[in-house]
């Protein structure tokens, strides 16, 4: 259950917004002006706003900064006509959620709302990661933490039967439970948190937290105290004292994704932690004994960021104890179709669906697609798919259209005018138009910056959370 605001100067959208989202169970509010609605934002918290973009007393990207500022993770999801879709992508990329069009579809609206609530909460996530393990009843002969755990991730996670899947596996295997650190090599979406899970999951700290930390999406000011904590009036504005992300994964394993964004100062108190075992947290005098094994990951090699003076060398020498390089869905061909049996799997029980698998053309436009972004864009992809299916077998129509052409492009001229795709064949929505050719912007940047999501962002011009949003919810192509 999540609480919901709605914004819209039309009171009859309101009250069907409103009735609908009641009868799913959450809890909700309306307002047909922006300014009350901001009020009240003010004084109550909520986890997701349904905002009109045109409102009689201001608009929506005036709304949207101004939610932003009140609490920067409640999601905005912007209700939209047809002819304001431009608008919309723009306030996507100012860090709306998603957009929505009226007439809603009551499936579209209970998906989007879900997974604003999942990003909503991962803003607490590390907390909760931590909270849960806590709480998690332990009763003799009972489930313990680790079953918990353990099946959750592996109801999460298929091992494939390709040579590179094998291969994967078998390090994973060989290095788990050692006290290694590792370095984990892969373009985005190839499943380098999973990886890193696995192996806390297969090590002896299993029973221990897992902390995964995005440094990338850290700022240069607060690394280090999300990294190491800090004490109550460390600096201005630490009004509180606060427990770093090492000590919450004390006795367990920290996963430290984009390792090569951090600064050189924190490289420097990174590498003390590793040679010392000991932390401090800022404006503290007081160091503290912690055991946390350390598993990174990168989309560049460290040792060429390391040549380039990017990241220290020394720093290096002792992450490298162990690394493994993750294949690219492309490279683990023979895996493709059992990866998308597996993901429709999950999403059938997701929507409650019983989708029996794929038609022949559809299975051989995802063997002959790219997959740039690897198995989250897969996944997304049959989501998607799923979700836009009332057949037994998931047909092309249903596939973005880019995949199509993508795959059509690669395959020889014979083929091509044999395959039954046509422009008129495929989704026409403008919205999935507008998606798609912000999802195509992206991709491209993401592959000139050799998948930096930072880099990415950057040249993107939005804030980096908004681009890992956008490339975790497949790049926009679903309402993921
Ligand atoms: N072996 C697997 N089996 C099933 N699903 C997987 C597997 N590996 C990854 N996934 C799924 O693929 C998606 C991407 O995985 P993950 O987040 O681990 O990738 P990543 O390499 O860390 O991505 P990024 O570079 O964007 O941070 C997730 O939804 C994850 O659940
Ligand atoms: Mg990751």
């Amino acid at each position: 259950m999540a609480k919901i605001l709605i914004v819209d100067d039309d009171v009859m959208i309101c009250k069907v917004l409103d009735q609908f989202l009641k009868k799913k169970g959450h809890e909700t509010l309306f307002f047909t002006a922006g300014k009350k609605a901001l009020e009240e934002l003010r004084k109550n918290s909520v986890d997701v706003v349904f905002c009109d973009y045109r409102l009689p007393d201001t608009d929506g990207k005036e709304m949207l900064q101004k939610i932003k500022e009140i609490d920067h993770s409640i999601q905005v999801i912007v209700i939209t006509a047809y002819s304001d879709i431009k608008t919309a992508v723009e306030m996507i990329k100012r860090g709306a959620f998603e957009y929505v069009t009226k007439p809603f579809l009551p499936e579209e609206i209970v998906l989007m709302v879900d997974n604003a609530i999942n990003l909503r909460n991962s803003f607490n996530d590390q907390d909760r990661v931590v909270t849960n393990a806590e709480n998690f009843p332990l009763q003799d002969g009972k489930l313990s933490k680790s079953d918990f755990h353990y099946k959750t991730v592996k109801a999460n996670y298929l091992v494939g039967k390709s040579k590179e899947a094998l291969r994967l596996q078998s390090q994973i295997e060989l290095v788990a439970p050692t006290n290694y650190s590792v370095i984990l090599y892969g373009e985005t979406g190839t499943g380098k948190e999973s990886v890193a899970s696995s192996i806390h999951m297969l090590s002896s700290r299993r029973e221990k937290p897992f902390v995964a930390v995005d440094c990338g999406a850290l700022t240069k000011e607060l690394a280090g105290s999300e990294l190491f904590g800090h004490e109550k009036g460390a600096f201005t504005g630490a009004l509180q004292s606060k427990v770093g992300q090492f000590e919450l994964a004390n006795g367990g394993t920290i996963f430290l994704d984009e390792i090569t964004n951090l600064s050189y100062d924190i490289q420097i108190s990174l590498l003390r932690v590793i040679q010392e075992r000991k932390i401090r947290r800022l404006g503290s005098a007081r160091e503290s004994t912690i055991d946390v094994r350390i598993i990174v990951a990168s989309n560049e090699k460290l040792s060429k960021a390391t040549m380039s003076g990017k990241f220290r060398e020394d720093l290096y020498h002792r992450l490298n104890e162990f690394s493994i390089d993750l294949p690219s869905l492309k490279e683990r061909n023979s895996d493709i179709i059992l990866f998308a049996e597996f993901f429709l799997k999950n999403v059938n029980a997701e929507l409650g669906k019983d989708i029996k698998g794929f038609t022949p053309e559809t299975q051989k436009v995802l063997m002959e697609y790219n997959w740039p972004g690897n198995l989250r864009e897969m996944n997304n992809v049959i989501k998607r798919a799923a979700l836009l299916s009332s057949k037994d077998l998931i047909a092309l129509e249903t596939l973005p259209k880019e995949i199509v052409f993508q795959s059509k492009f690669n395959l020889n001229e014979e083929k091509t005018t044999t395959t039954d795709v046509t422009p008129s064949r495929m989704l026409p929505e403008l919205k999935s138009a507008a998606l798609s050719a912000e999802y195509e912007k992206i991709i491209e940047v993401l592959r000139k910056v050799n998948y930096n999501k930072s880099k990415a962002a950057l040249l993107l011009n939005i804030d980096r959370k908004t681009l890992y949003n956008k490339v975790k919810s497949f790049n926009l192509m679903v309402n993921d």
